[in-house]
């Protein structure tokens, strides 16, 4: 690897630290009333803020580490189910989405409470029993980062709903996520999977947009062996398939 590379990646390493501290000063300051004095209205909310933001950065740092992982050939592969999974990733975007959300995902004992927990915010899921319960082997923090850039996306660009989906057949776990937006025409089809391609125009977008999720879910799939379909056009949506080998 490259000595630029190595630097980069170990000062994004460095930045795990002081955001954990950040991120858990700011909740104890939340959640130990007691023993730091009460808190405004106004002061929590701007809290809130910084722990939902704490979260953002913890995943991006995460996220590019990863990414300099499966460039290095390294896999960690864990038993999980596949409930765990989009429990676990739904859990990550509503956190910064809407946080009450996000603890109803997390209190929901049962498949049809968590459906009922994020069907009010326009997500429904489509898992037979046997899939949602079946215990996979596979590099979790890959599987994880893929499914949660592609649901990530969905929920920026879609009008009212997502839709998740999974089946695990002939040794292959395939998930669908798909939206209702705008969708993506085909003159861009190629380009969004290119590194820093973004549709958007805006200072807002750029800020929030960097385009750089959808080329690292290629990485990670193609590290994985795994392949990804994406169905769309413009004004019809868009649905992103992809398969990995179990
Ligand atoms: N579900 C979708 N519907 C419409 N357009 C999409 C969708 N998913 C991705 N795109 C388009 O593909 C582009 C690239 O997506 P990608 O995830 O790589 O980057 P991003 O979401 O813009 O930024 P980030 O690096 O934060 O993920 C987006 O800017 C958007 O224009
Ligand atoms: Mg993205």
């Amino acid at each position: 690897m490259p000595d630029t590379n190595i630097k980069t990646e170990i000062l994004i390493h460095d930045l795990k630290v002081p955001i954990s501290v950040i991120n858990a000063g700011a909740r104890s300051l939340l959640e130990r009333q007691d023993a730091y004095g009460p808190l405004t209205e106004k002061q929590i909310k701007v809290l809130k803020r910084i722990v939902r933001n704490t979260l953002a950065t913890q995943h991006l740092v995460n996220d590019v580490l990863e990414l300099g992982r499966s460039r290095e050939g390294v896999k960690i592969c864990s038993q999980f189910t596949v409930a765990s999974l989009v429990v676990g990733v739904l859990v990550e975007v509503f956190d910064l989405a809407d946080p009450n959300v996000a603890d109803a995902i997390r209190n929901a004992a049962s498949y049809p409470r968590l459906q009922a927990a994020i069907g009010t915010a326009g997500v429904t899921l489509d898992f037979a029993q046997q899939t949602w319960e079946t215990c996979v082997c596979l590099d979790a923090a890959k599987v994880r980062q893929i499914l949660r850039n592609l649901v990530t996306n969905a929920f920026k660009h879609r009008a009212d709903r997502v839709d998740i989906r999974g089946v695990i057949r002939e040794n292959r776990l395939t998930l669908w996520v798909k939206d209702d937006g705008r969708g993506i025409p085909r003159s861009d089809q190629q380009r969004i999977f290119e590194t820093y391609f973004t549709t958007g125009g805006s200072i807002e977008d750029a800020i929030q947009s960097h385009g750089l999720g959808l080329a690292g879910v290629m990485v990670l799939l193609r590290d994985m062996g795994g392949k990804l379909v994406l169905d769309s056009d413009s004004g019809r949506g868009a649905e992103f398939k992809v398969v990995i080998p179990l």
